[in-house]
């Protein structure tokens, strides 16, 4: 039996389809080849013939997506010589950002809205040794500060107006496509700062372009209600959501996931809170997989535009899961009081009697 080689990250992997050098110092932990995985459960629960695989992106490093696109921005960032990088996040970015300048060795500053961000999320940010700045305003806020001490102060910014990021965001489409031998019919994505929609409807179009695949998805982007500019067709200004990684209200990559969209022939929708962290649940407990809030979008908004049959029968669809449930474990547990929570003597009669009375 042979062995294959080691997997050392996307960039490694995709190395021709990305924007680096064959001297460039690589900084990686080993990001992307995540799984693509069929559900088995909810398409027959809700009685469509419809394939439904999600991709799994809460297997990455730090436990989100944005570890494809912060390898190749701090690789790049290295490879110019800077010392330190910044962003504005909703957590996960944050997360990526740190991890990635702890293994490039600089130093990485992160502005996140103070009491909004998963808590998960906030200890990996203490953890991996960022510099924590918790402002008291929203994501939005944060992004526009970052953009303007940038034009000063001695710091890359890692946020997904990088263009690196895209680039190894895309490489997700390409993983898709190898895993199925074909793009999907319908992508769907949660849509926050709109990066990563616009980094998929890149990959496709890559691969579409150079004959790897001869489809293309429609891409539907879902938003949450409190949160939806797209849905508005303007900025929201106080956005609010249970699904804080997407509480964004004036996405920077607006005109390019508008793109995508349109080219795609696909669209845009949102969903209540109430439906997310039931789509989230359905997830969880009819599939075994938990993500976070916002990922769930995605799986919620096809869902239903599967129901409705907007989504057609016989089609093959992929939802991105962006983000690990761990990482918002308050918003997990909240949601799961009516499970019941007993505690027991640490003897054997009083776990025999738990059984019987759960069986009941
Ligand atoms: N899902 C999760 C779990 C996210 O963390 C984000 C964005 C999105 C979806 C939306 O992706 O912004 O490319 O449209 N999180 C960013 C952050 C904003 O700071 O972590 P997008």
């Amino acid at each position: 039996m042979g062995f294959r080689a080691r997997y050392t990250g996307l960039i490694e992997k995709y190395r021709d389809r990305l924007p680096v050098h064959d001297d460039t110092r690589i900084i990686s932990l080993g990001e992307g080849n995540t799984p693509l995985v069929k559900l088995h459960n909810l398409p027959n629960l809700l009685q469509k013939d419809v394939d439904i695989y999600v991709k799994y992106e809460g297997s990455n490093p730090t436990g989100s997506f944005k570890d494809r696109g912060m390898t190749m921005a701090v690789t790049k960032a290295v490879e110019v010589g800077s010392q330190a990088i910044i962003c504005a996040s909703t957590g996960n970015t944050s997360a990526a950002a740190a991890a990635y300048a702890a293994r490039a060795g600089i130093r990485a500053f992160v502005l996140i809205p103070e009491g909004k961000i998963a808590l998960g999320k906030l200890a990996q940010a203490f953890m991996y040794g960022a510099t924590v700045l918790q402002i008291r305003g929203n994501f939005d806020q944060g992004m526009s500060l970052v953009k303007k001490v940038a034009e000063t102060a001695p710091v890359t910014i890692v946020n997904s107006i990088n263009p690196y990021r895209l680039q190894g965001q895309k490489t997700a489409s390409f993983e898709v496509v190898e895993a199925l031998g074909f793009a999907p019919d319908y992508h769907c994505l949660p849509v926050g700062n709109a990066g990563n929609i616009s980094a998929y409807w890149m990959g496709y179009c890559e691969y579409y372009k150079d004959g790897v695949t001869n489809n293309k998805p429609k891409m539907l982007g879902y938003q949450a209600e409190g949160a939806a500019p797209f849905l508005q067709g303007a900025p929201v200004d106080y956005p609010e959501t249970v699904a804080t990684a997407i509480r964004i209200g004036n996405p920077q990559s607006w005109n390019k996931a508008l793109a995508a969209q349109q080219e795609s022939g696909g669209w845009f929708d949102k969903l209540s809170d109430e439906k997310i962290l039931e789509a989230q649940k359905m997830l969880a407990q009819h599939e075994g997989i938990f993500c976070e809030p916002a990922s769930a979008a995605s799986v919620g908004g096809a869902m239903r535009d599967i129901c409705s049959g907007k989504i057609l029968e016989g089609s093959r669809v992929v939802c991105t899961l962006t983000g690990n449930g761990l990482k918002d474990p308050d918003t997990a547990i909240a949601q799961c009081h009516s499970v019941k929570q007993v505690a027991i003597a640490a003897e054997l009669p009083a776990v025999e009697k738990a059984i019987l009375d759960y069986m009941k």
